[in-house]
């Protein structure tokens, strides 16, 4: 094995260019790497950070039928939407690049090219869902059904967001175009397939030298793996991609025409085309492959930072498909966060459960979230974000604890001492410990840093400012300005240099502030943790007194101003509403279906039932399996409601049931009917409850 290079790659996952940006987003894969990679820019490593938007794929041509236009409009309206987010909340891109770049299509089709030169692909040709009124195959998001495993209504063709399982389109139960009501009809279609049981054993002895990724990361590669890894279609029949290479087709005798890379297949390299673009505009275009190839100087480090739905395909399939050209050095890491809950709830952006970043940022400055999302990263397990914590975080902690240290630093300096920094002469054992305590700071920070420890970073960060609260509180300068001027002296001294520090330690989190306080202070030379940053003050420098004695400081000027409760529940109220941003415009009606004979209404029997027992299905998320009495007999149906109800809440409830519906297995279990239920446009179900006694048939 090479030695590690000094060069590390971060990446945060291209965002779909489907819709604005919210918390959620920040939270998963952007604040994380942001704070991570400013931290090493000042540390002096050498790091470059990429992402993009992903602009291909089923996902935007979604949105674009929705709105009946093009899915470029689409990409080329949130695209720059999308960037806008993230350089107003400061993340701190070296590039920042999108899939429809003309880089990127040359780069993920060489990358085909190079892969189907090894005879890594297999050719398929197979039976698949076609849709004959859209004229289109039913991959990804254009299908859903049933998930097999754990009996999910509305699982996607790639993947059940319910149970994280890859499906693929045929392996759904009773699959449902989303583009018409047409019934699913099987054409004939050939398809490249990458085939990953090939690399589960190389991906096993990989992984295993990984036991220091995060346990929730760990945890789902090993039940993938467990499962036995199986070959993934890489190849579609939609009219959005980036186009399967004529040449590789012509040699596989395939007809390339209408055919293009799966999103899952292209987004990945949209890292390593980021990253050429970027070495482009440096003026030295090979540059790029110092951060993602072995070369003289050692292996650089590639760093992936996701949200936990992204974990298959940056730890296994990316792996494969980077093991398999050969060119490319492996993940060293894949910090993966779990989810962001809003308010108890789960973000949606259909039912308007969400901040959205652009709202956001016409009522508060960005550090305000920034700080507020740190310090609730879901990094281990899923976190909530909600208003009234946001609220105590800006009001008594960046408030109260940082804002006050500085306000009240400052204004000695200025009443007292002529605005410069007073010198430190005969300190005593208190002034002598914090300094001490100072010089500790850099140092630990870094380490929770280093370690994907971010909320702990940002704690550790902040009790420097609690330190220097508590130092001036201790310290008396109010008394000892008349008592012993030199004692006032030294606590204003030393409290400058802990805010200098701070103007520093703080820059991964609040840049703005950060970039404040330095103006406050006229610290200058700082590198700061923005691409290119120079300056001969950085992390290690920070542990030590920074400002010099007698040096000019300003009047200190509101860092943080406390939001009112009336702020707050403002934001609170607008959860939940459709007004304003078509993201969260109203999902349509859904079409209304053919009419039907009414000999064949005769056909269903509906009875009216009691549930007498609800309990949930082992190891599935959805499903809860019901006892239903039905007068005559007592049915075992298995109901997918376990997100709507608690078993508790089911027992004792009048509904209405098919009771002629031929039975289904699901997770092993024998399903004899279905409760009815009325199912909202955002997904919120209400069950049809029926009085009359059970047995009674519905007519
Ligand atoms: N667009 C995907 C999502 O939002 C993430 C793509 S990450 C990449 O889930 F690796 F493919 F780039
Ligand atoms: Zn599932």
């Amino acid at each position: 094995m090479s030695q590690p290079s000094n060069r590390t790659l971060v990446t945060s996952a291209l965002p779909y260019a489907n819709g604005p940006l919210h918390i959620g987003h920040l939270a998963g894969a952007y604040l994380p790497a942001d704070i991570f990679c400013r931290y090493q820019r000042i540390a002096g490593k050498d790091i470059v950070f990429v992402s993009g938007s992903d602009e291909m794929g089923v996902a935007i041509m979604v949105r674009a039928r929705k709105e009946g236009i093009e899915p470029a409009e689409i990409v080329d309206r949130y695209h720059p939407m999308i960037e806008e987010s993230f350089r107003r909340f400061g993340m701190s891109f070296d590039h920042y690049s999108r899939t429809t770049s003309p880089v990127h299509a040359e780069t993920s089709q060489d990358f085909f090219r190079t892969l189907a030169g090894k005879d890594t692909f297999v050719t398929k040709t197979e039976q698949q869902l076609f849709d004959p009124e859209a004229g289109i195959f039913l991959a990804d998001r254009f299908v859903v059904g049933t998930c097999p495993s754990c009996g999910n209504t509305n699982a996607y063709g790639d993947q059940c967001e319910n149970c994280g399982t890859a499906l693929s389109p045929m392996e759904l139960v009773d699959p449902r175009s989303t583009l018409s009501d047409a019934k699913p009809e099987l054409r004939e279609t050939t398809h490249w397939y990458l085939p990953l049981e090939d690399f589960q054993e190389r991906l096993e002895a990989w992984i295993a030298t990984k036991p220091d990724w995060k346990p929730n990361v760990l945890g789902q590669i090993k039940s993938w793996l467990t499962d036995g890894l199986r070959a993934r279609a890489i190849t579609r029949d939609v009219p959005w991609g980036v186009p399967v290479p004529t040449d590789v087709a012509e040699a596989a005798g395939v007809d390339a025409d209408g055919k293009v890379i799966y999103v899952w297949f292209d987004a990945p390299i949209g890292y390593v085309s980021a990253t050429r673009e970027w070495a482009t505009a440096q003026g030295d275009p090979d540059l790029w492959k110092k951060y993602w190839q072995k070369n003289e100087e050692g292996r650089p480090r590639l760093l992936h930072f996701i949200g936990k739905d992204n974990i298959v395909f940056h730890c296994l399939m990316f792996p494969a498909m980077l093991m398999a050209h050969g060119d490319y050095v492996l993940p060293e890491n894949v910090p993966a966060n779990e989810f962001l809950n809003l308010e108890g709830d789960k973000l949606s952006t259909s039912r308007n459960w969400a901040v959205w970043l652009h709202e956001y940022l016409e009522e508060f400055p960005p550090d305000l979230l920034r700080y507020a999302l740190a310090a609730t990263l879901p990094e281990t397990k899923d976190a909530d974000f909600s208003w009234k914590d946001f609220q105590n975080r800006v009001n008594s902690e960046l408030a109260d604890v940082l804002g006050n240290f500085v306000h009240r630093s400052l204004t000695f300096a200025g009443r007292f001492f002529d605005g410069v920094v007073p010198p430190l002469k005969n300190p005593s054992a208190m002034d002598q410990e914090t300094l001490a305590a100072l010089a500790e700071f850099p140092g630990r920070i870094g380490e929770s840093y280093d370690a994907f420890r971010f909320r702990e970073g940002v704690f550790e960060s902040m009790a420097l400012a609690r330190l220097g609260n508590k130092y001036f509180n201790d310290t008396e300068p109010w008394k000892t300005r008349k008592e012993n001027p030199q004692a006032c002296a030294n606590t204003v001294h030393i409290s400058l240099q802990l805010c200098a520090s701070l103007a520093v330690l703080l820059d991964p989190v609040l840049p703005y502030s950060a970039a404040l306080l330095r103006g406050m202070l006229n610290l200058e030379d700082v590198r700061t943790g923005m691409p290119g940053a120079t300056g001969s003050i950085g992390w290690e420098e920070a542990s030590r007194p920074l400002l010099k004695v007698g040096a000019p400081v300003n009047d200190p000027e509101i860092l943080f101003t406390k939001i009112e409760d009336d702020v707050i529940e403002a934001q609170i109220a607008k959860l939940g509403t459709k007004e304003g941003d078509e993201a969260a415009s109203a999902e349509p009606y859904e079409d209304a279906k053919e009419l039907i004979a009414f000999d064949d209404f005769l056909k269903l029997d509906l009875r009216a039932g009691v549930i007498i027992s609800a309990e949930p299905v082992p190891k599935s998320k959805k499903l809860l399996r019901l006892e239903v009495d039905l007068g005559f007999e007592t049915r075992q149906i298995l109901s997918g409601v376990a997100q709507h109800w608690t078993p508790e809440e089911l027992v004792g409830k009048h509904v209405s049931v098919v009771a002629n519906l031929a039975p289904r297995k699901m997770m092993g279990l024998e399903s004899q009917g279905m409760v009815l239920m009325a199912e909202d446009r955002d997904g919120a179900l209400h069950l049809m409850e029926s009085t009359g006694e059970a047995g009674g048939v519905i007519r």
